[in-house]
Parts: structure tokens; C-alpha cells; sequence
């Protein structure tokens, strides 16, 4: 018996919501919207619970994090990742890029080099651009079907760019790997040989699907502790991204002053309030929600693989290991990027994420966010079956 109903259709339009509404006067109005990162399904139970209350209360005054949230977070990160955070380790934050933009001006300077490993979510290079610091890019290899770390090329980029910090997507959007920990150990051994600082970008750690574990990198060892950034929120793994919850975890103390002063910087103090309410009352009692979740997530990817077996028009799926973004190699449809994209938007009616805007690699892929409805699945691939027709 499951409890919840991801299976709950639910209207998004006119919300103001980017998934649906935002360019929508530039999409055909019939493509169904697979593309931005969060999910057609209501947060859990409790959540929307404890958010009504606070609106029924009726005052929105200036908040701060109290006991029962810290409470609620550093159980969260120790139950499910063996992590212990101490409550002075975190910074407060709106989101996990408001973050990364205050990460990377504490460890870089204007002009020095920042790497990245690349097809990935494509904010880390724009982040890194409009900070004035100098992009590096290692592009990862795909090999027989999966996605590695070009170790080699990494320390070499690291050398030759004078590189001072690293942004790890951990687990990767959009290639969907959860790295594993001997991986993990690599580029984590590479960074503290250069002295290279790293920004573990973890907010899809809660998306990891069976026969995979994911490792929070700052756990590895002290050194990395030390030498690492960690950034997460509960927006990405209940979906209320609007309600603006992040947080930056970092041991070092000195590196954790440094990116305070960032923070300060901008003006930001008071995190949202209802952010912290919804934050909380996801942490305390999201656990069955969620396992209940990857359980759909995981039916939906079934439903994919079939679908594309089914289909069989030279498309194929990167198998996922986490996240609910699936990668789609076109590369053998023989198509421009942007013939893929008006095909899956005008003959498929799919608003997918194009390949190429996650950088180097990323041309010939499409991103599909399958975190939807089955029923919304299942029409998106019989509408991809009809278009596969007309593939020559
Ligand atoms: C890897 C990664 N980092 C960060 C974000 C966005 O985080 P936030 O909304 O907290 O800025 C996303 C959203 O898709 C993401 O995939």
C-alpha cells in the first residue's frame, strides 16, 4: 500500500512558475514541460502542514534558524549520510548558486582559474563568468556507456590555469552519475596535492537509486573535510524551490569565515522564513515520503527504458545512477541541436533541456526531467513513438 499519490495530476498553469508559465509564449503550448529541475508532485504531507499554519498565523516577520531546525537538518545528514555537521560549520543561505557565487569569491581571485567537469549544469560556468574568474573545464569521458572523471586531464587543467578552487557536482546533473567514493577520493587527493579548494555542490544527494550509495565528500577524510565547501538544501529533494533554503557546511574555520564575509557582502542576513518552517518540517518528517518517491522515480525510469526499447529510433538512455534528470544520447539521429530540439518540441511535443547548454560533451543530448506523473510519462513517450516516424 503506498501512502502518497505521486500519481496526482496537478494543473501548474498560471502558477508563475518557470516550468509552465515562464516563455511559454515561445514553446508550443501542447509540448509537456520535461525540462527545469523540480517536480510536478505537492511537497510531503507535513510540510504543506506546518507552511498553512504559519500562513493562518498571519505575521511574516524577519526569521532565523532555531534548535528544532538544526535539530531536524543535522539528523537528516547523519541518518542518511553518516555525516556529523556541527550547527557553527553552516551558512545560512537563499540557494545552493547564491552559494556557489559566494564560495568562489572566497577561494579565487579575479582571474584565477575555477574548474569544472563538463556536461554539467550549465549556472556553474555562468556563476564562475559573471564573478570574473577564469573558467577551466575538464571534460568528462564517456565509456562504454558511463561517464568518468578524465583524471589526468584534471590535474593537468589544475597545473597548467592556475586553478584555486573546484565545483563538484555531486551527484551529477545532467549525466546522472552518483561518483563513487574511490572517485571521489581521486579528485579529492588531487585538489589537496595543488591546493585546490573544493565546492561540493550535493543538492541531488538525496536522489540515488538502488545499487548506488552516494558519499558526502567532506566524510572521506578530515583533509577533505577541511579543505571543502559542502553545499545542500532540502528544496531540490521535497520540491519547494521557491521557498529558498540552503545551506553551506565548512569545518575550516578560517574558510568558513571567508565565505561568510561573502555572504555579508551581498546584503542577504534573514533567511526566508517559510523556507526554514518547510526546511524543518521536511527534515523531521520527510524520510517515507521520500522513499516512497525514488520507488515511483525508479518506476517512471522503468517506464523510460521500456519505452525507449519500444520506440528503438537510435535514442538511448545514460543509464541513471541518481537524480531524477535523464540524459539522452541523440547523437546517432544525426541531427543539428537545434533540429533535436524542435523535433522533440514540435513532433514529439516534449520541452526538453538541450544538450549543448550544459557545455562541452552536452551537443547531441537532450535532458529529460522525468519527475512527473506516470500518466504524463507515458503520453510524453507515446507522443516521441509517433514522432519516431517521421525520423528518416
Ligand atoms: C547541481 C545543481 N545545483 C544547484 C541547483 C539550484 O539550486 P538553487 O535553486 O538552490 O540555487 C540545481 C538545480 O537544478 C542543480 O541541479
Amino acid at each position: 500500500m503506498t501512502k502518497f499519490n505521486f500519481d496526482l495530476t496537478i494543473n501548474r498553469l498560471n502558477t508563475g512558475q518557470i516550468k509552465y508559465d515562464y516563455a511559454r509564449y515561445d514553446k508550443p503550448l501542447d509540448a509537456i514541460p520535461m525540462w527545469v529541475a523540480d517536480m510536478d508532485f505537492k511537497a510531503p504531507p507535513e510540510v504543506l502542514e506546518s507552511l498553512k499554519k504559519t500562513v493562518e498565523h498571519g505575521v511574516f516577520g524577519y526569521s532565523e534558524p532555531g534548535a528544532s531546525y538544526w535539530t531536524a537538518l543535522l539528523n537528516w545528514y547523519k541518518t542518511r549520510f553518516d555525516w556529523d555537521i556541527q550547527k557553527n560549520w553552516a551558512i545560512t543561505v537563499p540557494g545552493v548558486v547564491f552559494a556557489l557565487g559566494a564560495a568562489i569569491r572566497a577561494t579565487a581571485r579575479k582571474g584565477e582559474g575555477v574548474l569544472f567537469c563538463q556536461p554539467v549544469y550549465y549556472p556553474f560556468e555562468k556563476i564562475i563568468r559573471s564573478n570574473n574568474r577564469k573558467p577551466v573545464i575538464s571534460e568528462l569521458k564517456l565509456i562504454n556507456g558511463k561517464y568518468e572523471v578524465d583524471f589526468e586531464d584534471f590535474e593537468n587543467k589544475i597545473k597548467q590555469n592556475n586553478v584555486k578552487t573546484f565545483i563538484l557536482c555531486s551527484p551529477h546533473n545532467p549525466v546522472s552519475r552518483v561518483w563513487n567514493k574511490q572517485e571521489l577520493a581521486n579528485m579529492g587527493e588531487i585538489c589537496l596535492k595543488h591546493n585546490v579548494k573544493i565546492i561540493s555542490d550535493e543538492i541531488h544527494c538525496d536522489f540515488v537509486y538502488a545499487g548506488h550509495k552516494h558519499t558526502v565528500m567532506a566524510t572521506i577524510k578530515e583533509q577533505f573535510a577541511y579543505n571543502t565547501i559542502t553545499c545542500i538544501s532540502p528544496t531540490k529533494t521535497f520540491n519547494f524551490a521557491n521557498l529558498h533554503n540552503a545551506s553551506m557546511i565548512i569545518s575550516n574555520e578560517s574558510l568558513h569565515g571567508a565565505v561568510q564575509q561573502e555572504c555579508l557582502k551581498t546584503g542577504y542576513s534573514n533567511p526566508s522564513g517559510l523556507g526554514l518552517i518547510a526546511a524543518q518540517a521536511a527534515y523531521r518528517y520527510g524520510t517515507a515520503w521520500l522513499e516512497e518517491l525514488l520507488i515511483y522515480l525508479q518506476g517512471n525510469i522503468k517506464l523510460l527504458k521500456q519505452s525507449m526499447d519500444d520506440i528503438n529510433c537510435g535514442i538511448s538512455l545514460i543509464n541513471p545512477e541518481g537524480t531524477y534528470l535523464m540524459w539522452l544520447d541523440c547523437r546517432t539521429l544525426k541531427l543539428t541541436d537545434k533540429e533535436l530540439e524542435n523535433f522533440f518540441l514540435t513532433k514529439a511535443k516534449i520541452w526538453l533541456n538541450c544538450g549543448s547548454i550544459f557545455g562541452l560533451g552536452g551537443s547531441g543530448f537532450m535532458r529529460m526531467n522525468i519527475a512527473c506523473p506516470r500518466a504524463t510519462l507515458d503520453i510524453a513517450m507515446q507522443n516521441l513513438k509517433e514522432a519516431a516516424k517521421t525520423l528518416s
